[in-house]
C-alpha cells in the first residue's frame, strides 16, 4: 500500500479521506490540519492521526506521498516542500496561480524525481475518457471548438469572508472553483493556449468577487474554447467538442456530490444522434489511484506536465484579462 498524508481537512479533505479508506492501493493514516480540534470527531471516525504542521509528515519516513487540499495560494510552496522532502505530491487544483510558480513547482518535483498529480478528476470520468478516446481516434475529424459549462450555486451559502470568495485566493470569481476544470479539459483537447479574453461580473448574487464568468480561449493549434462558469444559477455540467466530421458532448445528470451519472451524445455528419448513459463512477478515487500508480512506477500519470503548465499559463492570463478587461496573450 502507498502511504499518504492528507493536508487540509476542510470540505474536500473530508471527501478524500473516506474515499482513500476504500482504496486497495492507498493507505491514509495521518492528516494535517491547522484547526485540529475542529476535526477530532472526524479523525476518530476514520481512524487517522492528526498533526498540525506539514513539517511533521515531511519528517516521517513512513509517509511516501502527500495529498494537498489547502487554499490555493499555499499550493506552490507546499508542492516544493513535499518534493524536497523526497515525497510524491498530489495537489488539488489549481497547482499554482502563475506560470512562474508552476514552473518552480514542477522543477522541484523533477529535481527530486517524485510523481506529481493534480485534482482534475473530470479527466477520469468514464464518459470524458470515452469522448477523449473518440476525439483522438480521428472519428470526429479535426477538433474545432469546445463549448463547456460548469455552474453551481453551492457558494451562495458561504460566509462573505470565506477564502474561496477572496480576490487573492480566487481571482475571476468562479474560475478556480469550476472554470479551471473546463480549461484543463480544453487543454487536453487542444494543447497550449495562445490568448484569452475573460469577463467576470457580479450579476445575480452577493458574491462580490463575481458570480458570472465568460471566457474565450484561442489555442496555438487554432481551436477555440468557450467556457462558462456561473455561481448564481443551479448546477449545470456540460463539455462539448465540435469537430469537422461530428461532435460529442458529455452532460452531468446531477452535481458530482450526489452523482447520478452522465449522458454522452455523439453526432456524425449524415448520421443520427447517438446517446449513451453512463452510471456514476468513482473518478476522484481513480485520479488518486493513478497518482499511486505513478508514484510506485506502475504507469505514468495520465496528465502530462506540459498540460499542467499549459493550464496554469492560461489561468494566469485569464486572471489578467478578467481584471483588465483586455485580451491577454498566454506566456509560453
Ligand atoms: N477537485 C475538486 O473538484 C475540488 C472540489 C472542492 C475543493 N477542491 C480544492 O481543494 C482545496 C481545498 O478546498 P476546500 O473547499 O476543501 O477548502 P476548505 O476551506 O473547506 O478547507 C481547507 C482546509 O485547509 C486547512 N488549512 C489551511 N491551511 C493549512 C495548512 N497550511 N496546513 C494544514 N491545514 C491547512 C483549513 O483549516 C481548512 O480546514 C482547494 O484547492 C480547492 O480548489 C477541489
Amino acid at each position: 500500500m502507498f502511504n499518504v498524508a492528507v493536508v487540509g481537512m476542510g470540505w474536500w479533505g473530508k471527501i478524500i479521506v473516506p474515499l482513500l479508506k476504500t482504496s486497495k492501493k492507498i493507505n491514509v493514516s495521518t492528516v494535517v490540519e491547522i484547526n485540529a480540534a475542529g476535526i477530532a470527531d472526524f479523525a476518530k471516525q476514520h481512524g487517522v492521526k492528526v498533526v498540525t504542521d506539514l513539517q511533521d509528515v515531511l519528517k516521517d519516513p513512513a509517509i511516501q506521498g502527500v495529498v494537498l487540499c489547502t487554499p490555493h495560494t499555499q499550493h506552490t510552496e507546499q508542492i516544493i516542500a513535499v518534493a524536497n522532502a523526497g515525497k510524491h505530491v498530489f495537489c488539488e487544483k489549481p497547482l499554482s496561480m502563475t506560470r512562474a510558480d508552476v514552473l518552480r513547482a514542477i522543477k522541484a518535483v523533477n529535481d527530486n524525481k517524485v510523481a506529481l498529480a493534480v485534482g482534475h478528476e473530470r479527466r477520469f470520468e468514464p464518459p470524458v475518457l470515452e469522448a477523449m478516446r473518440i476525439i483522438q481516434s480521428g472519428e470526429l475529424g479535426t477538433p474545432l471548438q469546445v463549448e463547456a459549462n460548469f455552474s453551481q450555486d453551492k457558494f451562495l451559502a458561504l460566509a462573505a469572508d470565506n477564502w474561496r470568495l477572496s480576490g487573492k485566493e480566487a481571482p475571476a470569481g468562479p474560475m478556480t472553483a469550476t472554470g479551471i476544470h473546463l480549461l484543463d479539459l480544453s487543454v487536453g483537447v487542444f494543447g497550449e493556449a495562445e490568448r484569452v479574453f475573460a469577463s467576470v461580473k457580479q450579476l445575480g448574487s452577493q458574491l462580490v468577487n463575481g458570480d458570472t464568468l465568460a471566457i474565450l480561449v484561442t489555442f496555438k493549434n487554432g481551436g477555440h474554447a468557450l467556457i462558462s462558469a456561473i455561481l448564481a444559477t443551479p448546477f449545470e455540467g456540460r463539455f462539448a467538442v465540435y469537430c469537422n466530421k461530428g461532435w460529442i458532448e458529455v452532460r452531468d445528470k446531477t452535481h458530482p456530490e450526489a452523482p447520478e451519472g452522465w449522458v454522452l451524445t455523439k453526432t456524425l455528419r449524415g448520421g443520427k444522434k447517438e446517446v449513451r448513459e453512463f452510471p456514476p463512477a468513482p473518478n476522484v478515487l481513480a485520479n488518486l489511484e493513478a497518482f499511486a500508480d505513478a508514484a510506485e512506477g506502475r504507469a505514468p500519470y495520465p496528465v502530462p506536465q506540459s498540460q499542467m503548465i499549459a493550464n496554469i499559463s492560461a489561468l494566469e492570463a485569464i486572471f489578467k484579462s478578467a481584471s483588465t478587461g483586455t485580451i491577454v496573450n498566454v506566456e509560453s
